[in-house]
């Protein structure tokens, strides 16, 4: 798979579709604004994701790109299903894999937020820094049972899991402390005085109140 995995990456850059004629209107038409529906694989944080996935989980990569992630997640997982919105970058894609494509890797062309949650999903990938649709991808994928969320959408730069079980604090009770809410909003409440601690899980945050 590896040998795979090196021929999409050497075609990353013309595997960057956002560039060819007609992107515009197809973004438009999926409602994706602000870079979110723009290819960039994540290969530094690819490891990372790796590491938090168990040999029982059934794996939803949302934004799964050229499945070069998608590959190495069907190897750890029990199950992965692999949704991507550009055909242009998915097609490239699954001709230079071919007949390597595992039997246990579901690829679906479509936009992630008309597909229904397969059933069983234990976690779920979004690695999209420019997500414009946190809330409801949190929201879906909680409602469908999902467990963990693995995502670099929220802080951008970092990459964090977030356990989908847990109750969230209202934020209005919030102190003192970073905040993370369910909306896709991040903050700081107070002073400065717990700028080392973790943030806390909230719901109902100022953001919130615009959406
Ligand atoms: C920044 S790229 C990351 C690709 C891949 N996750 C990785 O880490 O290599 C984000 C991908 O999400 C896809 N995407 C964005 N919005 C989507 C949606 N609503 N449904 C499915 N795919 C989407 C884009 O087309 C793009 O390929």
């Amino acid at each position: 798979m590896e040998e795979v995995i090196r021929r999409l990456a050497a075609r990353t850059e013309e595997n960057r579709a956002q560039f060819r004629g007609g992107f515009a209107a197809f973004a438009a038409r999926h409602d994706l604004s602000d870079w979110e529906g723009w290819f960039s694989p994540y290969d530094d944080i690819h490891a990372l994701v790796l590491q938090n996935i168990e040999k029982c989980d059934i794996v939803l990569d949302l934004g799964a790109g050229d499945l070069r992630l998608a590959l190495r997640l069907a190897e750890r997982a029990r199950r992965v299903y692999a949704v991507e919105v550009n055909p242009v970058v998915l097609g490239t894609a699954l001709n230079e894999i071919g007949f390597d494509l595992p039997r246990n890797l579901h690829v679906v062309c479509a936009n992630a937020l008309d597909v229904a949650i397969p059933p069983g999903v234990t976690v779920a990938v979004l690695l999209m820094r420019h997500c414009q649709h946190f809330g409801e991808y949190f929201g879906r994928l909680q409602a469908a049972g999902c467990q963990r969320l693995i995502t670099n959408a929220r802080w951008k730069s970092g990459v964090e899991v977030i356990d989908l079980t847990r109750p969230r604090v209202p934020f209005e009770q919030v102190q003192e402390g970073w905040y993370a809410c369910q909306c896709g909003a991040v903050g700081y409440v107070g002073q400065g005085e717990r700028s080392e601690s973790p943030p806390i899980e909230v719901s109902g945050c100022p953001a919130c109140q615009k959406l």
